[in-house]
């Protein structure tokens, strides 16, 4: 039995009142694991800050819709294991989904609106499942502070908007997207794409950097900006666009024109039947961008 690798509820609230009451500080790294170096990445950030660090591998049922790929979604928790304390996390948590939904299981969170837009306009309920197993992973594991990435950026601000909302008292951090070589963010579900889909897939990172490249040289108009990122888009030969979203990044409301606070554009497309997303934070100010 590794030490490291917890797989009870109960075990976990344990080993955590142990580290708390000895006055350490707890990171906690949500995963749903087949780690890539952009969960590594957040392990390593929770790690600088934070004397013990959680990562949590758990596949969370109820963010999943019907035909989504939750049965086929890559499962090794030995791996994952090996990589996150290979990253500095001191253990992972990695529960059956019984152990966090156990018969008679009735408590969800509803998140407001900014759930039913985008992502959420696409998967309804994700973001409730998202919202309902990240509080209860706050909860088992009591972190001071969680670290979720860019990434997934809609997903990070309702995740802010739930702490804030019912007061919890955990600090979010929000890490930069590690992307590859390419330009293509790194996420487990890149590994669905044929050869040839994952070297179109590249288009959105570049369609993000024209959006970002446009607004510098002064072009304020989202619908311009849109015209401008879907024919990018369209060079990478997706099977289809979902959304292409230009949204105040306090808000995520669609903005037009983008203010001097820039905006959040947010892309998700179809290569065959993989799902890729995509996001920049764009300032009208020169700045080096993620992306
Ligand atoms: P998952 O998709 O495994 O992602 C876990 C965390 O890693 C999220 O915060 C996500 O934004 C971040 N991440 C993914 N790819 C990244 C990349 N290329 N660069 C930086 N960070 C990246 O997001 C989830 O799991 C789940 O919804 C979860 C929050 C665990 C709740 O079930």
């Amino acid at each position: 039995m590794n030490a490291a690798l917890v797989t009870s509820v109960r075990s976990m609230q344990e080993a955590v009142s142990e580290v708390r009451s000895s006055g350490r500080r707890i990171a906690l790294v949500p995963t749903m694991g087949a780690l890539h170096e952009g969960h590594l990445a957040l392990i390593r950030k929770a790690a600088s800050v934070a004397d013990w660090v959680v990562t949590s591998v758990f596949v969370n049922p109820t963010q999943f819709g019907p035909g989504e790929d939750y049965e086929r979604y890559p499962r090794d928790v030995q791996e994952d294991t090996r990589r996150a304390l290979g990253a500095g996390s001191h253990v992972v948590f990695a529960p059956e989904p019984k152990e966090m939904y156990p018969e008679g299981y009735r408590t969800f969170v509803m998140p407001g609106a900014a759930a039913d837009t985008l992502e959420g306009a696409i998967r309804p309920d994700h973001f409730r499942g998202v919202a309902t197993v990240v509080a209860k992973l706050f909860n088992i594991t009591m972190p001071h502070v969680a670290v979720f990435g860019q990434k997934d950026i809609q997903q990070a601000f309702i995740v802010r908007c739930l702490v804030r909302d019912l007061n919890m008292s955990v600090e979010i951090l929000v890490e930069p997207t590690v992307r590859e070589p390419d330009g293509l963010a790194m996420s487990s579900r890149n590994r669905y794409l044929s050869p040839d889909e994952r070297s179109r897939a590249a288009c959105l990172s570049r369609a993000l950097k024209t959006a970002q490249a446009l607004l510098q040289a002064g072009e304020r108009s989202a619908a311009a900006l849109r015209r401008a990122i879907e024919h990018e888009l369209q060079k990478g030969a997706p099977t289809a666009i979902d959304y292409v979203a230009i949204v105040d990044p306090e808000s995520f409301h669609a903005v037009d024109p983008v203010g001097p606070r820039g905006a959040v554009i947010a892309l998700a497309a179809r290569f065959g039947t993989t799902r890729l997303i995509d996001n920049a934070i764009i300032v009208p100010t020169p700045h080096e961008g993620n992306f």
